[in-house]
């Protein structure tokens, strides 16, 4: 965990978002497009939120918040109670959805999707790439940085979804063709329609984050054996429990922040077995690699596990 940070503005920039800059006494640390904060409020909840500011701008972080009714209270915390000259901790930054050179992007958001890829248009911009983005949203005033992107000019597609219906995925992106990189975030339907639409593309060329994992239902209802080598400790894992909370329970604490296997705070080298990847960080190939995972939420194929730990 870094110094703590204080809220030194607060934003309403869209019905239901606010920006939140947050500084220290001097320079915050590096990041890069793509990467996220982990935010430790008050109330003992940790939130993970993308930073949408200037990358450049070494004196505060940026990030964007939607107000989420059906959420943990996190949300709500920041929309209701946090505001301007309070303390909040901070972890991170982390990358998960990191930009790739490419000579071409496309770019699609979904709502507060937006946050990770305003940075990237900037530095697509900087590096002189080619890009365009498709920005969808349930109607314009719930859009955020509408106003940002507006010196973009006809690069980027504004699609509130009460003015022009769903999006046309199909058309924005065109045919499938190499030398182009596709970021998507947004709601779970928007990237799973955009998995669709990508399935003919060349391997790797689509990249998403998600908000949430959403992985179904476990492979195996019963329970498996992890290994944990620098302990010498073998633990059993039971259906009811997750890795990170049956090694806990042994003795072994592994960091965490989401416990939803979006942040990547609790990435763990597997050694042999087979994991199997409940998270929303990692990619088809990295998933086949399978020598690492995120023991908050990921279980095992295998019988064993044999992890870093
Ligand atoms: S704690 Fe966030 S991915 Fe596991």
């Amino acid at each position: 965990m870094n110094a703590p940070l204080r809220v030194r503005r607060k934003t309403v920039v869209a019905d239901g978002v606010v920006t939140l800059e947050l500084a220290g006494g001097g320079r915050v640390k590096d990041w890069t497009p793509g990467s996220h904060l982990d935010l430790v409020l008050p109330t003992g909840l940790t939130r993970q939120y993308s930073l949408c500011g200037d990358r450049w701008d070494s004196g505060h972080y940026r990030i964007g918040v939607l107000r989420e009714p059906g959420g943990r209270g996190g949300s709500a915390y920041v929309h209701d109670e946090l505001d301007v000259g309070d303390e909040v901790g901070v972890g991170g930054p982390r990358n998960n959805f990191p930009l790739v050179p490419s000579p071409e992007y496309l770019f699609v958001a979904g709502g507060i999707g937006i946050t990770p890829l305003l940075p990237m248009v900037h530095q697509a911009e900087l590096l002189g790439a080619r890009w365009r983005l498709l920005y969808g949203g349930r109607h314009r005033a719930s859009m955020a940085f509408l106003d940002d992107l507006e010196a973009h000019g006809d690069r980027v597609l504004v699609r509130p979804q009460d003015e022009h219906g769903l999006l046309d995925l199909a058309g924005f992106l065109g045919e499938p063709r190499p030398d182009v990189k596709i970021y998507a975030c947004g709601p779970a339907p928007l990237l799973d329609a955009i998995e669709r639409v990508c399935a003919p593309w060349p391997p790797y060329t689509l990249r998403t984050e998600r908000f949430v994992a959403d992985a179904g239902e476990p492979a195996r209802s019963t329970p498996f054996e992890v290994e944990l080598v620098r302990s010498g400790l073998r633990v059993t894992v039971p259906p009811s429990a997750s890795v990170l909370d049956a090694v806990a329970e042994a003795g072994v604490e592994v960091l965490s922040s989401c416990r939803q296997g979006t942040c990547g705070t609790c990435e763990t080298a597997v050694l042999a077995g087979r994991p199997e990847h409940r998270d929303a960080i990692l990619e088809d190939h990295e998933r086949a690699a399978a020598d690492r995972m995120f023991v908050c939420v990921s279980r095992s194929l295998s019988d064993r596990l044999v992890l870093d730990l």
